[in-house]
């Protein structure tokens, strides 16, 4: 969808449109951070051309339309061949048209389409002579550039050295990697500069600075490989006949990063239906790309058609981008909230003026930790570039340091934990309240209490406070010796209500191990780590047995998360203790606890419990579900599914990717069953799936 064009009513506001385009364009080609973001920008020039296309008498030379990177920069070193921009379509039925009107321009259906992703970062042009690169320059103007060769040797993908002594330009976009955007800003606010606002801005920046202390790699992407005219012509002649896909196979040889081996690689296509079946799983895997990109590029593949297009002054004939949403607004921090979570871990969450990005009001980002704040240099009242893309949550990428009026205020962190007052514990960059899980002890009981922990129907939220502000719960366990008096004693609490509280806690006690050990919430070990836990221990009495490296038999669980855990069971041993002596269930049925572990003898041997048990019917394959269940299923919730699914020794997910194996799709199912379409993925209904592990139901 495009968003529409701004509305210019007269000439004042021409004027003062092109004027700021002109100032915004400048600053995004020169890598200060542009005070429109890009949408914005685009609504902005395409206003001017509305307006310049009702009044052709009035157009101003400043005017950015028909230029090249808006008219707003100039070079001094010549391009042999001119960089041109490309013209954009925003949905199918746009490109369809464009295919159209380049056949009928060429005299023939386009034989072959390369589609490939619009990377967010610059163009440069890099000249190899016999083999060695000697000079880099952006593309300016589209005729002449600036040299910036003073960045050769720190950008990845473009070698110092060719695997052929050939001379030739290789043409293609240096850009940040996120992790490299995050490094850079790191380093750069290390060294007292002022962050970029985004890993294009960085990108920019960088690759114009000369003389710094300090180097932040960048990575090249190439997409074009031309003869420097007057020499080897041999060579020339050939790279003029060749499709643009075998350029990028040649320019791969030569030993430079390409398109082609992007984390979603260009591709060759025959038919526009194939061109836009690429443009959605491209789109679809935007999200999860370790470097940005804006659209997606479909280029007449081979050499005859594009020379029969040719080009105009802007851009060529042969090529399109096809521009994805903008996943990128700025917008202005208003206030850090700090949130108390469910084990007393301190978390900040910006608060932002709304903002939609792709159709979503955004209102809220995350900041992770304090040390995150500190580093990002974020201040109150900052515009800040707030990136959102798919369905992860929106997260600030830098505030916009060019933006600042001087009447930034500084985060104040708090000093106290802002739920209960007491000391906080900041020796880790997680913050957290010294009372860890007992500041939230009326969260955590209700977490515990929960459907898919120990399911205690009729002790919701305010029952739990009741509870706690009686002084009958200080802890989990004491839910399990609560007697009928002191029940009857609160307020609200008749002898139905009483005998039902009762029955639902006492079944709580015979809850498998994976729900206990879940409603004892120890950090990182949700409901299916849960699982995996108990699955693969048997005992809680094995659990609390396994040393760090026992932990990490359990998938999932690395060096990070294993020290973690055990530090948090001996934390939890005196509930854990109370909880076995109140007759909770420690056991998790139907597994057989690994045949040796530290809990036993000190033989070395030791083995999954998994591998006792004969595989299931999902043995080896992830699972994702989606939809409303039905049939046999209908009455499970997602957890229970899950449950299922694993007790089928299969993987349950909640996302789908390239590792997904099977998706159970039911009513209503939605991105994930486009997504699972796109990428191929065996889908199931809810009834199929219901035969395929009838034997694992209850
Ligand atoms: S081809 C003559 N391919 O997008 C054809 N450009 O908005 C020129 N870009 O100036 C470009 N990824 O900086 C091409 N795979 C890709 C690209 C790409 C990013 C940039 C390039 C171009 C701009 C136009």
């Amino acid at each position: 969808m495009t968003t529409p064009a701004a509305v210019i009513v007269d000439a004042a506001a021409y004027a003062q449109a092109v004027e700021d385009a002109v100032k915004a364009s400048a600053a995004y080609y020169e890598g200060g951070a542009s005070p429109l973001d890009d949408d914005t920008y685009d609504r902005l020039v395409r206003g001017i051309a509305a307006y310049e296309a009702e009044h052709p008498e009035q157009v101003l030379p400043d005017s950015p339309t028909g230029k090249v990177a808006g008219g707003a920069v100039q070079g001094d070193v010549p391009h042999t061949v001119a960089m041109l921009s490309l013209d954009n379509v925003f949905s199918p039925e746009e490109f369809t048209a464009w295919t159209a009107s380049l056949a009928r321009r060429i005299g023939h259906d386009v034989e072959q389409f390369s589609v490939e992703p619009k990377l967010d970062g610059l163009a440069i042009a890099a000249r190899y002579t016999r083999g060695r690169l000697t000079r880099l320059v952006t593309r300016g103007d589209g005729t002449a550039g600036e040299d910036v060769s003073h960045a050769i040797g720190t950008i990845e993908g473009l070698p110092d050295e060719l695997a052929e002594p050939v001379t030739v330009e290789v043409r293609g976009e240096v850009l940040m990697t996120t992790a490299q955007f995050e490094h850079g800003n790191e380093v750069r606010t290390a060294h007292g500069g002022q962050p970029f606002a985004n890993p294009r801005g960085a990108a920019a920046g960088t690759l114009r600075a000369k003389e710094r202390a300090y180097t932040v790699p960048m990575t090249f992407f190439g997409y074009g490989l031309l003869p420097v005219p007057g020499t080897e012509t041999a060579l020339a002649e050939q790279l003029l006949e060749r499709a643009h896909s075998d350029l990028m196979a040649q320019a791969a040889a030569y030993g430079v990063n390409t398109t082609a081996s992007a984390a979603v690689p260009g591709i060759t296509a025959d038919t526009v239906e194939q061109v836009l079946a690429r443009v959605s799983e491209i789109a679809a895997l935007r999200a999860e790309l370790p470097f940005g990109i804006d659209g997606v590029v479909i280029k007449a593949d081979l050499a005859a058609d594009q020379q029969v297009a040719g080009s105009g002054s802007r851009a060529p004939r042969w090529a399109v981008a096809y521009k994805l949403p903008a996943v990128e607004k700025i917008t202005r921090l208003l206030e850090v909230e700090w949130n108390v979570g469910r084990t007393g871990i301190i978390a900040p969450r910006a608060v932002l003026e709304p903002v939609t990005i792709d159709g979503a009001t955004i209102t809220y980002a995350t900041l992770h930790n304090p040390a995150d704040i500190t580093r990002r240099d974020l201040r109150l009242g900052d515009h800040v570039m707030v990136h959102r893309a798919g369905d992860v949550i929106p997260r600030i990428e830098a505030p916009v340091a060019s933006l600042r009026t001087g009447d930034e205020q500084p985060i104040v962190f708090p000093e106290v934990c802002p739920r209960c007052g007491s000391a906080i514990d900041t020796s880790e960059q997680r913050w957290r309240c010294e009372n860890g899980r007992n500041c939230h002890l009326v969260a955590a009981l209700s977490y515990a209490a929960g459907r898919d922990q120990l399911d205690i129907e009729g002790l919701g939220t305010t029952r739990v406070v009741q509870l706690v502000e009686a002084g009958l719960v200080a802890d989990l366990a004491d839910l399990f010796t609560l007697t009928r008096d002191q029940l009857l004693g609160l307020e609200r609490m008749g002898e139905t209500s009483t005998d039902n509280l009762l029955a639902a806690i006492a079944a709580a006690k015979d809850q498998p191990l994976s729900r206990v050990l879940c409603a004892l919430g120890v950090r990182g070990t949700g409901r299916s780590m849960s699982r995996r836990i108990a699955r693969y221990f048997a005992t809680m009495d094995h659990i609390r047995a396994a040393d760090t490296e026992t932990l990490q038999q359990v998938e999932g669980i690395g060096t990070e998360k294993a020290p973690a855990i055990v530090a948090e069971l001996a934390d939890l041993a005196p509930l854990i203790d109370k909880l076995a002596a109140a007759g909770v269930n420690m056991t998790e049925p139907g597994t057989t606890p690994p045949r040796a572990t530290a809990a036993d003898s000190g033989d070395e041997e030791s083995g999954a419990s998994e591998e006792n048990e004969p595989a299931g019917p999902l043995a080896g394959m992830t699972v994702v579900v989606t939809g409303a269940m039905t049939g046999p299923l209908e009455k499970l919730s997602r957890n229970q599914m899950n449950e299922l699914i694993e007790r089928a020794s299969g993987r349950a997910s909640s996302s789908v990717s390239k590792k997904t194996t099977l998706v159970v799709a039911g009513e209503n199912a939605g991105s994930k069953r486009a997504r699972a379409e796109t990428l191929g993925i065996r889908l199931a209904t809810p009834d199929e799936f219901a035969v395929l592990i009838a034997d694992f139901l209850d």
